[in-house]
């Protein structure tokens, strides 16, 4: 249990990415902040990993989007659980439909911008300041190499929105360089999950990467083992296979 005492926030928590990683997360003994929009998906989970590891955990259903909801939801955790050490950057969306931009929706275009670059801005401008005046933190951004978006033009928000949320961890780097924080992306490589289940071009793949090498990596940042890698991307599949 390498991280009793220690509180971490996972956004997109209720199902997929954020499942695995709140639980191995929960696994060393860390308390969480399980958030997603869905309620009755974290609040299963957080009565499972409370009851399995003895670890503090609380749900709340937000959208990561609302800025008065992750001010309130923050502050909320702070209150009952402590000041947070980690944040995972996890909620994401995809487009419902599998075309190229030029035949997209553009209000579902713009949702899935807002969800997966608005709301790891504001997760992480919410937790930042405490981190930085403790001198204390970790922020994790999930990150893609948006491989549909290349091969077949399609999914144009989820590859803007991607890429966006990767500089946005490396607008952090100098910055938090020698404060205590440390940014790091990671990339889950291919996992079989309802966001890659809803995109035809993956529907031949029949060899997924495992979700839980995402979770170990995230498991190790939390404890420590990147903080020489600040500002890196951490590719999971790759560690998990001893890269
Ligand atoms: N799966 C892959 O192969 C893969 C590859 C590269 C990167 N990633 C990244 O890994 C992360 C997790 O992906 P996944 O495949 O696990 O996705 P997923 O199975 O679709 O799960 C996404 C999670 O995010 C939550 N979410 C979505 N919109 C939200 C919002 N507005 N506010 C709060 N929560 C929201 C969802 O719950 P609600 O709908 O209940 O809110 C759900 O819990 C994403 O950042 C994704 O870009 C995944």
């Amino acid at each position: 249990m390498r991280l009793t005492g220690q509180v971490g926030v996972v956004t997109g928590a209720g199902r997929g990415l954020g499942r695995e990683i709140a639980a191995a997360l929960a696994a060393e003994g860390m308390s969480l902040l399980l958030l997603s929009r869905t309620g009755a998906e974290v609040n299963v989970l957080a009565e499972e990993l409370a009851a399995r590891h003895g670890v503090k955990a609380l749900p709340a259903a937000i959208d990561v989007t609302d800025a008065a909801a992750v001010d309130r939801v923050v502050m909320h955790a702070e209150q009952h659980l402590g000041t947070v050490d980690l944040l995972v950057n996890n909620a994401a969306t995809i487009e419902a439909r599998e075309v190229p931009f030029w035949e997209c929706d553009r209000e579902d275009v713009w949702r899935v911008v807002e969800t997966n670059l608005r709301g790891p801005l504001l997760m992480t401008r919410a937790l930042l300041p405490s981190m930085v005046q403790r001198g204390h933190g970790r922020v994790v951004n999930l990150a893609s190499r948006a491989r549909a978006a290349t091969l077949s033009g399609t999914y144009t928000g989820y590859a803007v929105s991607k890429r966006a949320v990767s500089l946005f961890t490396e607008s952090l780097v100098e910055p938090l360089r020698g404060t205590g924080v440390v940014v790091l992306d990671v990339l889950p490589g291919l996992v079989r999950t309802d966001l890659t289940l809803s995109m035809p071009v993956w529907d031949d793949v029949t060899a997924w990467d495992d979700a839980s090498a995402t979770a170990t990596v995230v498991a190790d940042i939390a404890c420590g083992s990147y903080d020489d890698r600040h500002g890196q991307v951490l590719d999971a599949p790759a560690l998990a296979g001893g890269a």
